[in-house]
């Protein structure tokens, strides 16, 4: 594979819309180009006695040291109370649907019949569940991690074969969010947020999720036990500010729990990241809902309307990380704002708080906290490339679709630029930027954090037709909106672009390669894979642990893209910074388990974890190639 910027020089495109593959015409089998010399002739064959004496090496994952020194990254909570203002700190219990005993302290705005009634109005789905199908109540003391455990299983026959190293500082860790491994739903005060109403259809409503509410030690452990040293997660803005608002108390079991889930993970060698909002808005910001179904589909953009557009939500995003930061900065390297923001924006006002809202976090976290770590967003795209690299009409599909997916933050927060077009074409009431906007909003990030799991096939909603995008664009109730691209998963002759799973994602590392070329000459600042993983397909089927274990096509995927990364690195010149599995065990995937995204089983009845081979494999590739 040449350069991407050579790619467009050769085919008279820009050099950030070069295209996704070009087809040269040959026949005959594949070439061997390493093979200078050939054997000849006949084999020689001949009779030994025999022996069993093959051997083999027996290797163990090496876990985390503890750690020898301390980091801080901004001054402890005690001297920056002045900057969260003054503050109250209470508890609530557990929710109850069944409870015949009212609370008594009607009368107090934010008391336990207030926190209690947030429950009854959010009524979600088959709460009782809950009360039901807990293994835990209470947090688990954890277990070392027996050595047995820590054997590595057969490799594949057919693996990586370069020579290349991480960069010193190259950041491999895992990745996960609150609402789909915590569980403990509404306990501890945790108050309702949209996860918790987000499925209403009928599929399964699950409020036990993986427990990790109360099992964090144990995954903590096993994780570091691996020799991970990065442990990202989420913090829920419910939990702890149940009543949401500036103002309302601080929810101080949640405060501790995440003290402690932080603390735990510096203990065991790791380093924490913490998302502070992961698709979790809570339910404030809808009103009170009479029609959940209506309000959760009533977006522009977005799958989910996500509540980011609520006039009241920018100032109390900003108070409620203010909280989290002050609490938790001295120990936190590095901050996510939002998850994924497209995905839950519904208009272009939600669009607009969330940069606005990223930025001054930022400006708080660097200018008034004085923190040293980093601060960032984690942004989806699957990336597009064009059908055919040789239709200037694909190639505008593809970098229209592309664009409007990231270019809406990524334009003013790494470049100090305007919307692109394609966004602007297609929500017309979005909210411009002044040229004071764009100073304020231009490098409020450290870098930028993309989650590229799988690559997607474009092409204009009419076969060449650039029109037919502008006019989709245009036309408020055409089918293919926001995108107004036809997006498919094979290539032009037919076949999968590559091995498929069991939801959305393709095996697709070489545009994997060309995608880390694009972000990294159109936004011009360092990247991080956020998040990336493989659901192996009818893995959730597989009745036997150890078939569920020996997850080859996942480490296929982990292992090819990671190899891409390196030679986007050392062959492209593309700065990649870190790399974050999705995820450190199997989760609830929105809506059921039978997507296993994870490097470790979860089994639904014990909550006990295994370790699948492709963990092994994954954490194997990076400490060869000189990952701490
Ligand atoms: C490949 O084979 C086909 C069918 O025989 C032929 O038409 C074509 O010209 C060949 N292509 C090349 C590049 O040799
Ligand atoms: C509430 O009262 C009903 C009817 O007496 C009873 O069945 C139920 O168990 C009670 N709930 C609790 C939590 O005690
Ligand atoms: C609620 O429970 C019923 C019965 O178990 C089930 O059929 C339905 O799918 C569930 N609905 C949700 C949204 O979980
Ligand atoms: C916006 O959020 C506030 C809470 O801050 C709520 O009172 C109001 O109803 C919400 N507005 C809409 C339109 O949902
Ligand atoms: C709720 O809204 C949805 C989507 O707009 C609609 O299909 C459904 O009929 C509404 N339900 C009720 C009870 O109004
Ligand atoms: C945005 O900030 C970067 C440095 O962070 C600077 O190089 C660039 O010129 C700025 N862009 C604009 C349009 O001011
Ligand atoms: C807009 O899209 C709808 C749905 O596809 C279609 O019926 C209608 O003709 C389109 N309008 C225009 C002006 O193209
Ligand atoms: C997208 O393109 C494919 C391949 O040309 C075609 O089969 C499909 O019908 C198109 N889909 C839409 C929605 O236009
Ligand atoms: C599970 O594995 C055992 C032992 O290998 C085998 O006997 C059994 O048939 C397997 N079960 C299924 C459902 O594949
Ligand atoms: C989960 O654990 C239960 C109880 O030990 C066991 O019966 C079951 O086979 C396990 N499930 C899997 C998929 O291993």
């Amino acid at each position: 594979m040449v350069k991407a910027n050579v790619l467009g020089q050769l085919f008279g495109l820009t050099s950030v819309v070069v295209g996704q593959q070009v087809y040269l015409a040959a026949n005959g089998s594949t070439p061997r180009p390493q093979c200078t010399k050939c054997t000849e002739g006949e084999p020689q064959y001949t009779f030994t006695p025999f022996e069993y004496s093959m051997t083999s090496t027996v290797r163990y994952a090496t876990s985390r040291p503890s750690p020898t020194t301390t980091t801080t990254y901004a001054a402890p909570l005690e001297s920056l109370t002045s900057l969260i203002g003054s503050v109250s700190y209470t508890t609530w219990g557990k929710w109850d649907p069944t409870a015949n005993a009212t609370a008594t302290d009607a009368a107090n705005p934010y008391g336990n019949a207030a926190w209690t009634e947030l429950w009854r109005i959010a009524n979600p789905p088959n709460f009782t569940q809950e009360a039901t199908s807990s293994v835990f109540s209470t947090t688990v003391k954890p277990t070392p991690v027996p050595t047995e455990e820590l054997v590595l299983p057969p490799r594949d026959y057919f693996g990586p074969t370069d020579c290349y190293n991480f960069p010193p500082g190259f950041e491999f860790g895992v990745a996960s969010s609150a609402s789909q491994i915590e569980g403990a739903t509404a306990e501890e005060g945790k108050a309702p947020s949209l996860m918790d109403i987000l499925i209403q259809d009928d599929r399964p409503k699950d409020y036990v999720t993986n427990e990790n509410y109360y099992y964090y030690k144990q995954d903590i452990e096993r994780v570091a036990a691996m020799g991970v040293k990065y442990f990202s997660f989420s913090i829920p803005w419910t939990r702890i500010l149940p009543f949401a608002l500036p103002g309302t108390p601080i929810n101080q079991q949640a405060i501790q729990h995440y003290d402690d889930v932080i603390n735990y993970i510096i203990e065991k060698g790791m380093a924490p990241e913490v998302t502070l909002l992961h698709f979790d808005t809570p339910l404030q910001f809808y009103g009170t809902i009479h029609n959940v179904t209506a309000v959760l589909s009533n977006s522009e953009i977005g799958s989910t309307n996500g509540g980011y557009q609520n006039e009241t939500f920018p100032d109390a995003y900003l108070n409620y990380a203010k909280i989290v930061m002050a609490h938790y900065a001295d120990r936190v390297p590095v901050w996510y704002t939002f998850n994924e923001p497209l995905l839950y924006s519904a208009n272009g006002k939600a669009i607009d708080h969330v940069i606005k809202s990223h930025a001054r976090v930022s400006h708080f976290y660097r200018e008034e906290l004085k923190g040293t770590g980093k601060i960032a967003l984690k942004f989806n795209d699957n990336f597009g490339v064009p059908r055919d690299p040789k239709s200037e009409a694909d190639v505008y599909a593809a970098d229209h679709f592309n664009s409007f997916q990231l270019g809406p933050f990524c334009n003013p927060i790494f470049l100090g630029q305007d919307y692109p077009e394609s966004y602007k074409m297609t929500i017309p009431d979005y909210v411009p930027l002044s040229q004071q906007d764009l100073e304020y909003i231009n490098g409020t990030a450290d870098f930028l954090g993309i989650d590229p799991y799988t690559a997607t096939v474009i092409a204009p909603p009419e076969p060449g037709s650039i029109d037919s995008i502008k006019e989709c664009a245009s036309n408020s109730s055409a089918e293919l909106r926001p995108y107004c691209v036809n997006q498919t998963t094979t290539d032009i002759f037919g076949w999968n672009i590559g091995y498929r799973s069991q939801s959305y994602v393709y095996i697709t590392p070489t545009y994997l390669r060309l995608y880390l070329n694009y972000l990294h000459n159109t936004f011009r600042t360092p990247i991080v894979l956020t998040e990336f993983g493989f659901p192996v397909f009818g893995e959730a089927d597989k009745q036997n642990l150890s078939d569920q274990l020996f997850d080859s096509p996942r480490s296929v995927y982990y292992l090819s893209f990671m190899s891409e990364v390196l030679k986007a690195i050392w062959e492209d010149g593309v700065q990649v910074i870190g790399a974050f599995a999705w995820s450190f065990a199997d989760n609830w995937e929105f809506g059921d388990y039978n997507q296993h995204f994870g490097i470790q089983t979860v089994n639904r009845t014990t909550q006990e974890r295994n370790y699948k081979k492709s963990f092994f494999d994954l954490v194997d590739f990076m400490k060869a190639r000189g990952v701490d």
